[in-house]
């Protein structure tokens, strides 16, 4: 009646089905995100835990302000005067020219996928150079 056999088979093909999703992404959904900050530039608008936690609302306020009100400055809290542009300012070439690097690293982890760039233009970034096999 019973075929000990084919259970377990059936039994290890069910358990592998099973638990495929698992050892599937072994290594793969765990990638952690590793922000680079800039090297030129050591200092942002704000201190780094608020830029950390409170960007998005900066970036909000920043656009309101130059788009609706037509003011451009920022005072920074060290004192320094910044134009307020997400291009020209925070993706210039001494700050966050790398967003790929950067920002990039949170929101993929995060899957956080700012429509700023539907529109705004991203840095050019080089792309890592392909490795071309040897003419012999
Ligand atoms: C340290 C991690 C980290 C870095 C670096 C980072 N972000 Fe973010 N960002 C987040 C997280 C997390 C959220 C989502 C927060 C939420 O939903 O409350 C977010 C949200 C945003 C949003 C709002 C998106 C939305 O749809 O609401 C904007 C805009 C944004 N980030 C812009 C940027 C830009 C531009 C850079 C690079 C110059 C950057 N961020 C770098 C973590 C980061
Ligand atoms: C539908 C298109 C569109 C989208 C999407 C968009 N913007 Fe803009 N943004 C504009 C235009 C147009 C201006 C005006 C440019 C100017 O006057 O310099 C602007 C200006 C700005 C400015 C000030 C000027 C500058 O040089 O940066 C900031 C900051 C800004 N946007 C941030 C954002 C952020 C952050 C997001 C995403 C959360 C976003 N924008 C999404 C179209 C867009």
């Amino acid at each position: 009646m019973y075929d000990g056999g084919k259970i377990i088979t059936g039994v290890v093909i069910g358990l592998a089905l099973l638990t495929f999703p698992f050892w599937y992404n072994l290594g793969r959904a765990v990638t952690k995100a590793d922000p680079k900050l800039p090297t030129k530039e050591k200092q942002c608008v704000e201190p780094k835990a608020y830029m950390k936690t409170k960007h998005m609302q900066l970036l909000d306020l920043w656009r309101d302000s130059t788009v609706r009100a037509a003011k451009r400055s920022y005072i920074g809290f060290n004192g320094v005067k910044y134009d307020m542009s997400l291009q020209n300012t925070c993706m210039s070439p001494d700050c966050h020219s790398k967003k790929t690097e950067f920002c990039d690293q949170c929101h993929n982890y995060t899957a956080v996928v700012p429509y700023c760039w539907d529109c705004h233009i991203p840095p050019k970034e080089e792309k890592p150079k392909e490795v071309k096999p040897k003419e012999e």
